[in-house]
């Protein structure tokens, strides 16, 4: 297992071993020569920079990636311009999640040109893409390393190539149906961790570039994923979150298969974790004995995010979500009514092609009916390769503009509402961090994964309390703790 590897004791002036992990030790033990040697030239510590621009399985990645740098022998750091190494971790779910990457780039370009020395990576789903990799093989010359989704484990031997070569290093694999585990980690909270059990996504709906960069699914074996959570509790992790683009397909296409449900009742078993979240949840495959294990669960939260994306048959239909509104609605009701104090959140595009004010007012219906405590509402925003990119019927600006600010206001009123139905409960609630803009107060979240700020006296960061919802501000509240 990784924790008991002695760095130090790998003779890297030997050949490189075929098999991984055992490869990727040998490197970060090349590594660590690398870059002890750049320090003491600098007569300083080496520091390193990772920033996320996507989900949550995106922002995983990055604790691995981080996890691998501080292993070599950089120290974090949040800033670029302290930074010797920069990684952008990056995300195409969006034109926008781009577009923030080429401005950064921008300004990478001018710190290089101060301190010569500075290695700038680029990673995640944006690479995967070809016109990506041409723009930077053309515009973006000062880059130096570049990889995509699927060999994030190679860090450590791509960055040996890096400073080895002196050009830019471009690595990226198409697929894999390879998964390595046993990997450093960097943690970016003590308490709680995202957890992957599967990789990749098969259902290609028509809007969506994710099968396209992350390839088709493959479920780690839930030995492994038990193995790391136990690892994680005995390391002070209390929360965890099972990381899947469908975790609800979960475990088909392993040798012994298994069910999301079943995997959920195992890591229930393990001493120590208090809570379980999971995410994301297709409405297509979520089964009765998921909903059956949530109800009887102490440790799953009440809380499920149940991406509906549109409202309209018609639309659906065209996205190829296999769901209709009807059945959308009849699931949301047996949920509901296994778990009355479900919180239910949702993601919601407007303007898919075709797209109508009438197809809008049917997400809008959606939204009443359902109740959602939170969704998050997206314009549509055409990926090039998809399908839905080639449909004809692209919607005018104004029209998107028009059904995105109604949607967003029934949104926001159906949120409120909900929230202000929970003011004066007495909830428990994980203390996540001091309060940002009053540290007298601690954040803490709920079960429904709603937040509440409170007076905690000794309590600290990581620990849970009972906590009385005072007032309610719309999207958060303000309390105090009950014994
Ligand atoms: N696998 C998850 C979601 C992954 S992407 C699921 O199926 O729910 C997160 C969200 O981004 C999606 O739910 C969708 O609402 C949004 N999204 C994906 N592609 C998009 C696009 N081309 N334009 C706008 N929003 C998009
Ligand atoms: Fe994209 Fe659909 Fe897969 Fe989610 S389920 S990642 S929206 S293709
Ligand atoms: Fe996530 Fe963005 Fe990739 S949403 S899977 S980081 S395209």
């Amino acid at each position: 297992m990784f924790g008991n590897v002695d760095f130090d004791s790998i003779d890297i002036t030997q050949e490189p071993p075929e098999e991984e992990p055992a490869r990727q030790y040998y490197f970060i033990a090349k590594c660590r020569k690398y870059v002890k040697e750049e320090s003491e030239r600098l007569g300083r510590p080496l520091f390193a920079v990772v920033r996320t621009f996507g989900c949550q399985m995106n922002a995983r990645d990055s604790e691995k990636l981080l996890g691998i740098l501080t292993q070599i022998g950089y120290e974090p750091t949040q800033q670029e311009e302290e930074a010797d190494f920069v990684l952008y971790n990056t995300c195409t779910v969006r034109d926008n999640a781009n577009q923030r990457v080429y401005g950064r780039l921008g300004f990478l370009n001018s710190l290089k040109r101060k301190k010569p020395h500075l290695k700038i990576a680029l990673c995640g789903c944006m690479m995967q893409e070809e016109s990506v990799i041409e723009k930077i093989k053309k515009s973006y010359r000062f880059v130096d390393l570049v990889f995509g989704t699927h060999n994030i484990f190679k860090l450590a031997q791509l960055f040996v190539a890096m400073f080895e070569g002196g050009r830019m290093v471009i690595d990226i694999w198409p697929e894999t149906g390879q998964i390595v585990e046993d990997l450093p980690v960097k943690r970016k909270y003590t308490y709680k961790s995202g957890v992957n059990i599967m990789f990749g996504c098969n259902n290609f709906c028509s809007y969506c570039i994710v099968p396209y960069v992350r390839g088709r699914e493959r479920s780690r074996e839930p030995r492994e994923i038990i193995q790391e959570i136990e690892r994680l509790v005995a390391d002070g992790v209390v929360e965890v979150m099972l990381l899947g683009q469908n975790v609800n397909s979960y475990g088909q296409n392993l040798d012994k298969p298994i069910t999301f449900a079943q995997l959920l009742k195992e890591v229930e078993q393990i001493d120590g974790l208090r809570r379980i979240r999971f995410m994301t949840s297709h409405p297509k495959d979520l089964s009765d004995e998921l909903i059956e294990v949530m109800a009887g669960s102490k440790k799953i939260c009440r809380h499920l995010h149940l991406p509906v994306q549109a409202g309209s048959d018609t639309i659906l239909k065209a996205m190829n979500r296999r769901y209709t509104k009807e059945q959308y609605l009849t699931l949301v009701d047996k949920i509901k009514k296994a778990m009355p104090d479900i919180a239910i959140t949702t993601d919601l595009i407007v303007g898919f092609p075709g797209e109508t004010l009438k197809d809008v007012e049917e997400t809008i219906d959606v939204v009443r009916k359902v109740g959602y405590d939170n969704a998050f509402t997206f314009i549509y925003s055409k990926r090039t390769g998809t399908p839905a990119a080639s449909m004809e019927n692209q919607v005018p600006e104004a029209v998107v503009k028009e059904g995105f600010d109604k949607l967003l206001k029934t949104v926001q009123d159906v949120a409120r509402e909900r929230a202000f139905r929970m003011q004066g409960q007495v909830m428990e609630a994980l203390i996540e961090e001091v309060n940002e803009q009053d540290e007298t107060l601690m954040t803490g979240r709920l079960s429904n994964n709603m937040l509440v700020h409170f007076p905690a006296g000794e309590k600290k960061i990581g620990e849970f309390v009972t906590v009385s919802l005072d007032t309610c501000h719309g999207f958060y509240y303000t309390g105090h703790i009950v014994d």
